[in-house]
């Protein structure tokens, strides 16, 4: 979604927040700007622009001076984007400038009610309510803190928000509900942010605020309060992702170093987590005895698009391995459905950013009803991590790339060492225990046998790349690989893909399949080799063209092209059968010439709804 960052120190802010920008622009890109003030200069400096953050920096004039400033990147909700509706935005008087994450549903009614006032509104989104409604409060010499507590109290909705004050150009005010923000702290300076990447450059010390929480950032220190002006305590923590992680180091695009980062994700993932003696996995982050995983009857999984399809392969794996039954499900379907919630199920919520609202909103719905719920997360102290009662932290690095694909695949193995461990509690024997434990330790050497094919796999999607729409169909294990396939291609190259179980193709979709349309077919050489194959028949019999994915070459009837991947155990085999998909759909949208890492009306965590 959007992205916040703000700076208050003896440095000039512009370049710092331009800078913090540019880090932050995965999250949104139509819209870029910045407000700065100075100590002793009446008035605010405030540029912004439809467009990205290179072109804002570039109509940044030298005179923006002052060590005080907030600035945000868009990804439209309210208004399409332009100028005007860029952040930040100002009140009447130009006193006040306000960034904005998030959506406040009540927008059109304070619209209508400062309207009626006399207040004259210069744009058409929901934040500009914001900025009049801290100048409506900011009267009789209200300090700026109160007066931005007294707004967000009118407020119904999600923000994380910065508030810049002309008059006070010594402090920002920054806020979150639903929408992270995360201070931190430098020397004789001070950072804030929606995210760590717009930080790191700066320092690793970090405080996150939780929801409903304020803080007042100066630049020797920082305050933090609540709505009712209740001071809290927080405790600085450590990041521990590196400045380098959010190079593209010297890769075309940040899609590409992350397929290729993916062997050392795993080990990452792995590290430290395989317990050799006793055949199992060992996470201590789940919190829970032998005797208490034993009495789950169920595992419910909750993530969204991509986390969603790794909680397919997650629900797989559970089933496989541990004997339990387990089924993914949208969490932002599961959380307006009124589920019912058990005790004796456990529910694993899944999700990269740990920041997806419609995620957060599910886990917080199962922990009203009582449920106990995981988290498998990647994003250390995310909302979603620190709402769960415990989980897995994937550590795959920061993932920069609008599409997902090294947390994707970092997803599914923690999936695979909470399956094995839940596995050897209940009926998983020593045997098939070592026997994952010896196929988790292959998969990163096995990537990377995967990603050597890489010329090869761009040739083919040069090839596909040309079709208007491609099929991608799977049966049991190869069917969360064709739904994450599909949706990797249409997201980075805007091909039109459709994922179906191969079962399901003669039930209709096999009336789309014409030499126009290709498929690619997820075959592992497993009990269900046979009925794919002769599912691939029945393709090319209807002139359709075959790529496919599997461990053996079939007779040249069945399919035009084949990409071939290392065996692993059965039920390890999905991982790496994604992994040329990736690879498929990102040099289908090179030679598209897509904007890879940041494709149109997509951002990388959507913290709204
Ligand atoms: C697709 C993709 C998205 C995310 C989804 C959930 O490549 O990246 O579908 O998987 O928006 O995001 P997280 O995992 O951050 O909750």
């Amino acid at each position: 979604m959007c992205g916040i960052v703000a700076y208050i120190g003896p440095r000039d802010a512009a370049p710092i927040l331009l800078e913090g920008l540019a880090r932050l622009e995965y999250r949104g890109y139509d819209s870029a700007g910045i407000a700065v003030a100075a100590k002793g200069s009446a008035g605010l400096k405030v540029r912004k622009q439809k467009g990205r953050v290179a072109d804002l920096a570039a109509s940044v004039p030298a005179r923006f001076k002052g060590g005080t400033g907030i600035g945000h990147t868009r990804w439209a909700t309210h208004g399409e984007p332009s100028d005007a509706n860029s952040h930040p935005h100002l009140d009447g008087a130009e006193r006040f400038a306000v960034v904005h994450n998030g959506i406040i549903e009540n927008a059109d009614e304070l619209r209508a009610k400062l309207q009626s006032e006399g207040v004259v509104f210069r744009s058409e989104t929901d934040t500009e309510v914001l900025a009049h409604l801290v100048a409506a409060h900011a009267v009789d010499g209200a300090e700026l803190e109160d007066a931005v507590r007294a707004a967000l109290k009118r407020v119904v909705g999600t923000y994380g928000i910065a508030v810049l004050d002309a008059e006070r150009p010594d402090r920002i005010v920054v806020a979150r509900n639903g929408s992270p923000i995360v201070l931190g702290i430098g020397e004789k300076e001070m950072f804030a942010a929606s995210d760590v990447a717009a930080l790191v450059r700066y320092t690793r010390q970090v405080v996150h605020l939780d929801d409903g929480e304020l803080a007042t950032v100066r630049a020797d220190g920082f305050s933090t309060f609540t709505q009712d002006a209740r001071i809290t305590a927080k405790e600085p923590s450590t990041v521990d992702w590196e400045e380098a992680e959010y190079d593209t180091a010297g890769h075309a695009h940040f899609l590409i170093k992350e397929i290729t980062e993916q062997p050392a994700a795993v080990e990452r993932t792995l590290s430290g987590r395989i317990d050799e003696r006793f055949a199992t996995a060992h996470l201590g982050g789940l919190n829970m005895d032998a005797r208490e995983a034993r009495a789950f009857r169920r595992v419910k999984i909750l993530g969204c698009g991509s986390a969603y399809y790794a909680g397919e392969m997650g629900a797989q794996l559970v089933e496989e391995l541990a004997r339990i039954p387990a089924h993914a499900e949208p969490a932002s379907e599961f959380r307006y459905r009124n589920p019912v919630i058990e005790a004796d199920t456990l529910y694993i919520a899944v999700s990269q950013s740990g920041e997806t609202y419609d995620t957060l909103a599910a886990v917080q719905e199962v922990k009203r009803k009582g449920g106990r719920v995981l988290g498998v997360v990647n994003t250390v102290g995310s909302a979603i991590a620190r709402e769960c009662d415990g989980g897995v932290y994937l550590h795959a690095g920061p993932e920069i790339s609008v599409a997902s694909t090294k947390a994707f695949v970092s997803t599914v193995v923690a999936f695979a060492l909470i399956a094995l461990h839940l596995g050897r509690v209940h009926d998983l024997s020593p045997a098939d225990g070592a026997r994952i434990a010896a196929g988790l330790k292959a998969l990163p050497g096995q990537i990377r046998e995967v990603l050597e094919q890489e010329k090869e796999i761009a040739a083919l999607a040069a090839k596909y790349a040309r079709h208007e729409g491609m099929m991608f169909v799977g049966r049991v294990r190869g069917w969360p690989v064709a739904r994450e396939g599909a949706q990797k291609l249409k997201e980075i190259s805007y091909v039109h893909a459709e994922a179906y179980p191969a079962s399901e193709l003669k039930h209709g979709p096999l009336a789309l399949i014409s030499p126009e349309l290709p498929t690619v077919a997820i075959v592992p050489d497993d009990e269900l080799l046979e009925k794919n194959l002769t599912t691939m028949g029945e393709i090319r019999a209807r002139r359709g063209q075959v790529l496919m994915v599997g461990h053996t070459r079939p007779e040249a009837k069945f399919t035009e092209d084949v990409i071939l991947v290392p065996r692993n155990e059965p039920e390890l085999d999905p991982i790496l059968l994604t992994v040329p998909l990736q690879l498929l759909a990102y040099h289908a949208a090179v030679a598209l010439e897509r904007d890879v890492d940041k494709p149109r009306n997509l951002a990388k965590s959507v913290t709204v709804e």
